[in-house]
């Protein structure tokens, strides 16, 4: 029998602890053996909860028990989940995380970590929530060149849009529904201002390279500025609005951004809604797929760390190779990056428009008498940035996803 420690008793953490209680007979035959809670790491008790004798505050006593062969970090954060990780690999212990900060800021670190320590630091729940997104990058999709990953990877924003796109909720009752959910961050900013997606394209963007892609050097803009009428004008283009998140490889390098885009119809990421979140990959030779599932939630969540300990238990004593090295690879100047914008101008001034971005065609909503908004043709983001600046009458722009 394998003796688990989890560490945060929260939202996911706890949900863990079910998910190996729920599925305790089919989780020991496909690990090979039981897998059992010994110890709950929490700073508060939790009186009358089944596993409350199970709950400890002092990590020393998970680190220092040899019974315990695999960790799930649910904590969150950089400290002390980031001590109390490095702690256990170097006990030899695996572990298992939903952290996506931590495997963002140091992941090959701890891989390399547990490499030297024959044990594994998996991060299945880091992006993507539910969906199976590392071990198809770092397995199924092994003998791929990636040349793309875009995605939804934030449940929460994906929820807000699709509320005030489809119900015409305003952003705050959305963001509230999300939060009751259990799918927000502790604060909801890093959800709101794309700072958890940019974290999770970091991490993929890190696997596709094999290098440690920096998230603070990702172009991160959030869906705050997402007034009711941008979803109006997107319907007259045929298209949706979503939060994407994306890293491409081309002769130039690679170019990662965080960023609500307009999103035709037909595309498989614009039928992406609630709290669902998807991850497209482009391969050389495999062409073109998608993932798709749940992005945030308790069990969702959950389901994935276990599965991660699953694997520790079935690779006990093994380090599982994952390639992502402790070396900085510089991102292409997203300065550089093209694309069309969909532009929101006063309406007093279409002169000037036309004077700086030619000839366009002109769309108004009877909801919005005093402006207007028209599509440029694709341009750079330093071009477009200038040419907005020079616009005293600019509104507001989203890119447009081609
Ligand atoms: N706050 C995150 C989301 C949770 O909404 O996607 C899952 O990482």
């Amino acid at each position: 029998m394998a003796k688990v420690a989890v560490l945060g008793y929260g939202t996911v953490g706890s949900g863990v602890v079910e998910v190996l209680e729920n599925n305790s007979a089919l989780i020991a035959k496909r690990a090979g053996e039981a897998l059992c809670v010994k110890y709950i790491l929490d700073l508060r008790d939790f009186p009358g909860d089944p596993y409350a004798d199970r709950v400890v505050h002092d990590i020393s006593v998970i680190l220092e028990d040899p019974e315990v062969s695999v960790v799930c970090e649910t904590m969150g954060g950089n400290e002390p989940a980031f001590t109390f990780t490095k702690k256990a690999l170097q006990a030899g212990k695996s572990v298992c995380t939903s952290n996506k900060e931590l495997v963002a800021n140091h992941g090959a670190e701890l891989i390399a970590l547990a490499r030297e320590h024959d044990c594994n630091y998996l991060f299945e729940a880091s992006v993507g929530g539910g969906i199976p997104v590392i071990r198809p990058l770092c397995n199924a999709l092994t003998a791929e060149s990636v040349e793309e990953i875009s995605g939804i990877l934030n449940g929460t924003t994906n929820y807000i849009l699709t509320k005030m796109e489809k119900e015409g909720m305003d952003f705050a009752d959305a963001l509230k529904q999300a939060q009751d959910a259990g799918y927000a961050e502790k604060n909801p900013e890093a959800d709101v201002e794309g700072y958890d997606a940019c974290r999770k394209i970091a991490i993929l963007a890190s696997l596709m390279t094999g290098k440690n892609v920096d998230y603070q050097e990702i172009y991160t803009e959030g869906i705050s500025r997402i007034a009711p009428c941008d979803f109006a004008y997107a319907r007259r283009l045929g298209k949706r609005i979503k939060l994407l998140a994306t890293c491409r490889a081309d002769a130039e390098g690679c170019r990662a951004s965080v960023a609500p885009f307009l999103v035709g119809e037909e595309s498989p990421l614009a039928g992406v809604n609630d709290v669902f979140n998807a991850v497209f990959v482009r391969g050389n030779m495999v062409g073109e797929l998608m993932l798709y599932g749940k992005g945030a939630g308790k069990l969702p969540t959950a389901s994935a760390v276990v599965a991660d300990v699953v694997d520790c238990a079935k690779h006990a004593g093994k380090h599982i190779i994952c390639l992502w090295e402790n070396e900085k690879i510089q991102l292409a100047d997203f300065d550089q990056s093209r694309s069309r914008f969909l532009v929101r101008v006063k309406k007093s001034g279409e002169a000037q428009a036309k004077e700086l971005f030619g000839d366009f065609e002109k769309l108004t909503l009877e909801e919005a008498l005093e402006e207007f908004a028209f599509v440029t043709e694709k341009m750079s983001e330093a071009e477009a940035r200038q040419k907005f600046e020079s616009l005293p009458e600019f509104v507001s722009r989203i890119r447009i996803r081609d």
